[in-house]
């Protein structure tokens, strides 16, 4: 069996060409919610998939979804439009590589093409026995590539320092010291553990 440092050795590059994913789906009735408009749901399950199917493709084993990065919903996808999600590979680790994904949903009638979102999702490839396992190299081949190298890298060390600050969070020990941290909120203390 190869050690780590082995491995390293031998790393093999792909380009990002290489594991790009288009997935196009009709947004048809059973996918709406009481609005008429298509459930959220439907659309992160979408992303699931072809970020799946790109991570894979490039890691070349299983891989595991490990975190999904703000998603915002920019504008509502309507039933009977069609919805492509384009994924590529932005960044890669050692197990784990971050593939962005842009949704476009199109109305077939008129043409129209609206931005609905962009997100990223960081996937963990896995061996055989369930064990992260190192990822080929990216090969990157234009500016564009570079730019969403260097910002994926940026997002991951801005979310390990914002973990951080998360994990520094401290809820005072004193009720008058809640109390006051209370004051403006939109909430009141039934129990009565904080004392006026
Ligand atoms: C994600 C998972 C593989 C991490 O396993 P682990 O034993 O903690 O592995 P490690 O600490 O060695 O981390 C492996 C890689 O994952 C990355 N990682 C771990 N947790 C992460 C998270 N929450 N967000 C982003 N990256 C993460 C690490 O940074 C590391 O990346 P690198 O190798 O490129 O440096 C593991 O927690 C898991 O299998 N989770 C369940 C995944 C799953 O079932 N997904 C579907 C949910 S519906």
């Amino acid at each position: 069996m190869e050690t780590r440092e082995q491995t390293e050795t031998t790393t093999i590059y792909k380009p990002v060409s290489f594991s790009e994913t288009i997935l196009t789906e009709l947004m048809i009735p059973a996918y709406s919610n009481f609005g008429g408009k298509i459930h959220g749901g439907i659309l992160l399950s979408l992303m699931d998939k072809v970020a799946y199917v790109c991570a894979a493709k490039h890691a070349g084993n299983y891989c595991v979804t490990a975190s999904i990065d703000t998603v915002n919903f920019l504008a509502p996808v309507e039933v009977g439009e069609l919805v492509s999600l384009m994924a590529s590979i932005n960044y890669v680790g050692n197990t784990s590589l971050v593939v962005g994904i842009r949704v476009i949903s199109e109305n077939v009638k008129t043409n129209q093409m609206k931005h609905t979102n962009t997100c990223y999702f960081t996937m963990v490839a896995k061996d055989d026995n369930n064990e992260p396992v190192q990822v080929p190299g990216l090969t990157l081949e234009n500016q564009e590539q570079v730019r969403r190298f260097i910002e994926a890298k940026s997002r991951i060390d801005i979310r390990r320092q914002y973990r951080k600050e998360l994990n520094g969070i401290n809820i005072p020990e004193k009720d008058e010291q809640c109390r006051l941290l209370l004051e403006g909120e939109r909430c009141r203390v039934a129990y009565n553990g904080i004392k006026k």
